[in-house]
């Protein structure tokens, strides 16, 4: 049992993962800034490269229900190594979760820690498309 209600609800989600072509079962729970927790799980497709991952997962649903920024992250698989999110995993949760604590676990109580900042140095974001209006010319 994992005393953190963020891990647990992301062990939750694991459980509810639509993964029947990989096998591997991944939960994520977010932690917005009112204190709400939104999880999600990976959903796959028959048409492989349709399937999407348990944080982009729970990203779009915290987000469509009005969440803008994320404070903490989980991320649970059965993994004997917890497992990090993967690179495009890793961007989304820039532009929703820059300053966030990811918590990466596994069944067994295993748990490491990250920044977002140490998954994903000198990301891309909102931030460098400032110059577009330059960059574009007359409309
Ligand atoms: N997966 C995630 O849900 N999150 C990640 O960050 C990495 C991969 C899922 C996608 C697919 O359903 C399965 O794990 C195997 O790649």
């Amino acid at each position: 049992m994992n005393p953190d209600p963020l891990v647990a609800a992301a062990v939750a989600a694991r459980e509810r993962a639509f993964a029947p072509f990989s096998g591997f079962l991944v939960g994520a729970a977010l932690e917005a800034e009112d204190g709400t927790i939104v999880t999600g799980c990976n959903v796959e497709s028959a048409s492989y490269g349709l399937t999407m991952c348990a944080e982009r997962v729970a990203i779009f649903k915290g987000v469509s229900d009005g969440h803008r920024r994320f404070k903490r992250v989980a991320v649970v698989t059965d993994a004997d190594t917890p497992t990090p999110p993967c690179g495009a995993c890793r961007q989304l949760l820039w532009e929703f979760a820059p300053d966030a604590e990811v918590i990466l676990a596994n069944l067994r109580g295993k748990a490491v820690r990250y920044t977002m900042r140490e998954l994903l140095p000198a990301a891309f974001d909102a931030s460098q498309l400032q110059a577009r209006s330059a960059n574009r010319g007359p409309q």
